[in-house]
């Protein structure tokens, strides 16, 4: 009742306020049952969020970023990408371009060498096979004057000139091209060979 008494009170102090008149009457219910409405809304979704749904920030980008793999598969990735980067013939000849415009100068017309060494022989700094040399290629060996080329020539390019290198490799020294893999073939839903009972 007490409170009815103080209700619609005029404070008083319009004279430092423009004019503006001012009562000190409590909140209205529905705004009051509205906040604290909020507030068990807000309790109530970080339980759910952290503890029942489980989740985070962190993992959802980590989910988005696995989505993006799966549909943007990067070549050569360690996630299933190998599949992507396949060293065929075709890729090899695309490669030769690749070769000659960017490479030719430091790494020889005929690949034997210069300022760069020979990727014909035997001998490999940083690894021989397709996803090693393709990995030199990509991420450079900056402190030797070996550019990194991956962000310069984007992956198919990186992927051409690579089974360029290996194919002139396997050619000098007389090994197989393309070389040995488990062929897996490119199908994502090979299940045709199960059998149902
Ligand atoms: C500015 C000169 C230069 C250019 C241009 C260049 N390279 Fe190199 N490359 C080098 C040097 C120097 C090294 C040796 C790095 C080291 O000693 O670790 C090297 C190393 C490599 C290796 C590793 C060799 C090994 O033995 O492991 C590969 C593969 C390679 N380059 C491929 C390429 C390809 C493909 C291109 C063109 C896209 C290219 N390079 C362009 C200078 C160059």
């Amino acid at each position: 009742m007490s409170k009815h008494a103080e209700r619609d009170v005029i404070l008083g102090h319009e004279d430092e306020a423009d004019g503006i008149q001012e009562y000190d009457n409590p909140l209205p219910d529905w705004w009051v049952g509205l906040f604290w409405l909020t507030i068990l809304f807000a309790i109530g979704y970080a339980v759910h969020y952290h503890f029942i749904a489980d989740r985070s920030y962190p993992k959802a980008l980590a989910q988005e970023l696995a989505d993006a793999e799966a549909r943007w598969p990067t070549p050569g990735a360690a996630s299933g990408g190998e599949a992507e980067f396949a060293v065929t013939a075709e890729a090899a000849s695309a490669g030769a371009t690749v070769y000659q415009q960017n490479c030719a100068s430091c790494h020889g017309a005929n690949l034997t060498g210069g300022i760069g060494p020979s990727l014909v022989d035997a001998e490999w700094i940083h690894g021989g096979t397709p996803e090693a040399i393709r990995n030199t290629i990509t991420n450079g060996v900056i402190e030797r004057g070996m550019l990194a080329w991956g962000p310069i020539l984007g992956a198919e390019r990186i992927t051409q000139v690579t089974a360029y290198v290996v194919q002139q490799n396997a050619d000098a020294l007389g090994l197989p091209f393309p070389p040995e893999h488990d062929e897996e073939g490119e199908a994502d839903h090979d299940e045709g060979g199960d059998a149902r009972s």
